[in-house]
């Protein structure tokens, strides 16, 4: 509840009889800001027909959580409560988050009536495993928001990546200079996944190959990890020839040191001196064996001459399109919630305002569907 209310979501919460053995009514309508519904006939402002104004009202249902005896109901088209009543006057899309204890979850009725209700086309989320609320541990448990988020932007996402094979590289890789030490960069990851989180949205098939980060998996995508540039390399180079779009949004580094020290530099006699040798140019090397008809998007992070080294990173490693963002500014580049990038081609620029991490991302797909389409 709280978690849809922060991404602004507009919630009318539907209670069954049982839910009001778990949570007061009052305590939804804090959270929602409106009124709880729950007694078919009961006086209410939506009037007797309350299962259709407020199946009329609604974008989505979401049924979290879904027991038992909520899906048998609404898998044999019961309309018996306010709740299944609404679900079978609806015609928008309906989500369910099954949460029991793993023998109901297992048993043959229950997966029959969650076949049934896949089969009417509705969306079943497959619970989380842990400790229940009986005590037992298995499946059975409410899945994560961040899934449960994804799997309700999806509803609403328009699905022009259907079917795209995607390759996106995210966050900083790390070079060692000794046991304890290695050469980084301030890259959290964030773009590179929200690049991520957009493209599934929107239908993607994703690959992230990733170095060392700190955010969870981004629900649906397959996550490579990988530690330094040569292995990033390895690991893209491997995907390459299989994908129609790759997006590189890691911050590789482009030198390492000439020698990992086997034994922890000490702080003794003269400074240390580090020999540096580079790495390889993963952008490079894919715009040198590019797939025909395959889309390369590189980024830029740049302190100055913004426009003037995106165009030459565009040219010389043979990219599509080159995201150009800059690294000084304090809302912008590493390690931040937001970016303000330009966006190069051959044929334009398109400077985009000053946006979430995840806006941006999705006005690059934006881009990215029509370079796709031809229509660069
Ligand atoms: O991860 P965040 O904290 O969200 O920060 C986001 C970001 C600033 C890292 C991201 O927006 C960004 O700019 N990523 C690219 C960083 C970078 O390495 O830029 P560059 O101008 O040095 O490299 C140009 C392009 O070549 C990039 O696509 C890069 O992935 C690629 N590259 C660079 C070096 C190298 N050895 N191999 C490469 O493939």
């Amino acid at each position: 509840m709280r978690c849809l209310a922060r991404e602004e979501a507009r919630v009318t919460v539907v209670m069954t009889r049982a839910a009001e053995q778990f949570i007061s009514r009052l305590t939804f309508g804090a959270l929602s800001g409106n009124r709880v519904h729950g007694d078919m006939f009961a006086d209410d402002p939506a009037g007797i027909m309350a299962h259709i104004t407020l199946s009329r009202e609604a974008d989505c249902v979401l049924i979290a959580p879904a027991t038992a005896q909520t899906i048998a109901r609404l898998a044999h088209g019961m309309a018996d409560d306010l709740l299944s009543a609404t679900v079978l006057a609806a015609d928008i899309p309906v989500v369910l988050c099954p949460a029991m204890n793993t023998n109901m979850l297992r048993h043959p009725a229950t997966r029959d009536n969650l076949e049934r209700l896949r089969g009417i086309g509705y969306t079943v989320i497959e619970p989380a495993s842990g400790t229940l609320a009986c005590g037992e541990v298995g499946a059975g448990r409410m899945p994560g928001w961040d899934l449960v988020r994804e799997t309700l932007l999806a509803l609403f996402a328009d699905q022009d990546l259907e079917g795209r094979r995607i390759l996106i590289t995210a966050g900083p890789t790390r070079e060692p200079l000794d046991p304890v030490r290695y050469l980084s960069n301030r890259s959290s990851g964030r773009m590179g996944y929200a690049l991520a989180r957009t493209a599934r949205r929107r239908g993607g098939e994703v690959r992230l190959v990733t170095g060392p980060v700190s955010l969870s998996d981004p629900p649906g995508v397959e996550v490579i990890r990988v530690t330094t540039a040569q292995e990033m390399r390895d690991a893209v180079l491997a995907l390459a020839g299989s994908v129609d779009i790759i997006v590189g949004a890691a911050a590789v580094a482009d030198f390492r040191p000439r020698s990992c020290r086997e034994l922890k530099i000490k702080k003794s006699g003269a400074d240390p001196c580090i020999e540096l040798e580079p790495n390889p140019d993963i952008m490079a090397e894919l715009g040198r064996s590019r797939r025909s008809g395959q889309l390369l998007v590189g980024f830029a992070a740049e302190s100055h001459d913004h426009e003037q080294e995106g165009r030459r990173k565009l040219e010389e490693k043979n990219l599509d399109l080159v995201v150009v963002n800059d690294i000084l500014g304090s809302r912008t580049g590493f390690d931040v919630e937001t970016n303000q990038v330009t966006l190069l081609t051959a044929r334009d620029r398109r400077q985009l305002p000053l946006l979430s991490k995840e806006a941006t991302a999705d006005r690059i797909w934006d881009r990215v569907v029509e370079l796709g389409r031809g229509s660069g």
